[in-house]
C-alpha cells in the first residue's frame, strides 16, 4: 500500500486532492466540492446553451483555476426536433388512460409550470447538439456523457483540451470506450441514482478495471461513505463518482421536502424500473412507481414514450410541493445520508473515513506477522 492511498492517478490526471466526484445539477454544490480539494461535475441536460454558457462563467468565478465537468446526455435515438406533440399522438391507449387514472385517483393537480420536456437534449436532437457545442467553445476541462457512447466527440474534444469521461454499466460498453480511446471510464453498477444498468458496483468495477490498462476507473453506485470509498480503491477503481451524497447538503438546491425523504430513506426505499423515462432507472419509490408496479398495470413504454407519460406527475408533484406525490432519484447508499452536512464536510469526512479504514487494514496485517517473523 502507498503511504496515502487516495493519492491515485485520477488526482495527478485532474490535478486534485482527493478523488472523490460529485454529480450534481447544483452549482453551489459544484463550488464547493472542488473548492474542497475533490472535483464535480454540473448535469447541464435540461439546460440551453445559454443558461450552460452562464453557469460556466460563474463557476469560473467560484473556482479560479480548479478544473470541473459538465455532464450532458446523448442517447443514441434523440427523437427529431419539434416532434413532442407528434410522440405524444403516438402514446398508445392503455397507458394513456392507465396515467390518467393515476393522476385521478392521487388527485395529481396541474401543472403550475411548462413541463420543459422540450430542453432536455435527449428529446431534442437541435437541443443536444447546440448544448454539446457549447461545452466545447468552452473548452470546459471535463465532458461527461451519462447516457450513450460519448467516442464520435473525442477528437473535437482532445483538440480543445478537454478530457472525456464515459459512464458505462457493462463491461462491453467499457471496452468500446477504451478502444475509441476515452480519457477515464465511470463503472456504475445498479445500487446507482438515476438512469444505471443491471449489474452491482462489486461485479462491474473490477471486470472494468482489469481491461482499462492506464485509463483510470472511477467506481460509481451507492458510494456514500468513506468506507465506500475505500473499497472502491480496493476493487481497483482510482476514484469515486457520486450521486445520491450531494443531495441532502447544505448547499443543495434540492427541495426540503425531498431532503427530508432521503434523510429518513433507507437502501430498502429505492425501486428499479421503467416506469419514469421508459429506460432502467432507480428512484426513491412514489406513487407512480408503485402503480406501473402493480400487477394489472400495463407495460411501461420504450423511451422517449413514457417519459411523456410521468412529466406531467413529476411537475404537478414539485410545483404544488405534494410531499405524497414527490420522488426524487436516489441510490441504494440513501441509507448512510443521514445529516444534512454541508458538501466541503462530506469531502473530509470521506476522505477521513476512508483513511481510517485503510489504517485498520494496515495495523491488522501489521498485527498479524509473527515475531521474528
Ligand atoms: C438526482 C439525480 C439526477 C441525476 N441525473 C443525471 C444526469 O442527468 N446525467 C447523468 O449522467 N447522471 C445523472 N445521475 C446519476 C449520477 O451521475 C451518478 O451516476 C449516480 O448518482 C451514482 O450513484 P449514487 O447516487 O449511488 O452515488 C443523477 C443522479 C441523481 C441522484
Amino acid at each position: 500500500m502507498t503511504s496515502d492511498p487516495l493519492r491515485t492517478k485520477l488526482c495527478d490526471m485532474l490535478d486534485i486532492e482527493y478523488p472523490i466526484i460529485a454529480f450534481t445539477h447544483c452549482k453551489d454544490v459544484v463550488a464547493a466540492v472542488v473548492n474542497a480539494g475533490g472535483f464535480a461535475v454540473l448535469g447541464e441536460a435540461m439546460h440551453s446553451p445559454d443558461e450552460i454558457v452562464a453557469d460556466i462563467k460563474w463557476i469560473r468565478e467560484k473556482v479560479g483555476d480548479k478544473p470541473y465537468g459538465i455532464d450532458l446526455v446523448l442517447p443514441s435515438s434523440v427523437p427529431p426536433s419539434d416532434s413532442l406533440d407528434k410522440l405524444k399522438d403516438d402514446i398508445p391507449e392503455e397507458q394513456r388512460q392507465f396515467a390518467e387514472r393515476i393522476i385521478k385517483e392521487h388527485d395529481v393537480p396541474t401543472p403550475k409550470a411548462e413541463v420543459a420536456l422540450h430542453k432536455w437534449g435527449g428529446l431534442n436532437q437541435d437541443m443536444a447538439r447546440a448544448q454539446l457545442d457549447v461545452v466545447l467553445e468552452e473548452k470546459v476541462p471535463v465532458f461527461t456523457s451519462g447516457l450513450g457512447n460519448p467516442a464520435f466527440i473525442l477528437e473535437a474534444a482532445h483538440s480543445r483540451g478537454i478530457k472525456v469521461f464515459g459512464l458505462v454499466g457493462r463491461a462491453r460498453q467499457a471496452k468500446k470506450e477504451l478502444e475509441a480511446g476515452i480519457d477515464a471510464i465511470i463503472a456504475q453498477g445498479t445500487d446507482a441514482a438515476g438512469h444505471t444498468g443491471p449489474i452491482g458496483t462489486f461485479s462491474l468495477v473490477p471486470e472494468v478495471a482489469a481491461m482499462a490498462g492506464d485509463t483510470p476507473i472511477i467506481a460509481a453506485g451507492g458510494v456514500t461513505t468513506g468506507r465506500h470509498l475505500a473499497a472502491a480503491i480496493c476493487l481497483g477503481a482510482a476514484g469515486v463518482w457520486t450521486g445520491t451524497l450531494w443531495l441532502a447538503s447544505r448547499e443543495s438546491d434540492s427541495d426540503m421536502i425531498i431532503k427530508e425523504k432521503l434523510l429518513a430513506a433507507t437502501s430498502d426505499d429505492t425501486v428499479y424500473g421503467r416506469s419514469v423515462s421508459g429506460m432502467p432507472m432507480r428512484t426513491l419509490k412514489c406513487v407512480w412507481t408503485d402503480e406501473w408496479a402493480k400487477p394489472d398495470a400495463p407495460k411501461t413504454l420504450p423511451a422517449p414514450y413514457q417519459m411523456l407519460l410521468s412529466a406531467d406527475y413529476i411537475q404537478a408533484a414539485n410545483d404544488h410541493r405534494r410531499e405524497d406525490l414527490m420522488f426524487e432519484a436516489a441510490g441504494q447508499g440513501v441509507g448512510f445520508v443521514t445529516e444534512m452536512k454541508p458538501a466541503r464536510q462530506i469531502v473530509f469526512d470521506l476522505v477521513e473515513e476512508a483513511l481510517d479504514v485503510f489504517d485498520g487494514i494496515t495495523a491488522d496485517a501489521d498485527s498479524a506477522v509473527p515475531a521474528g517473523g
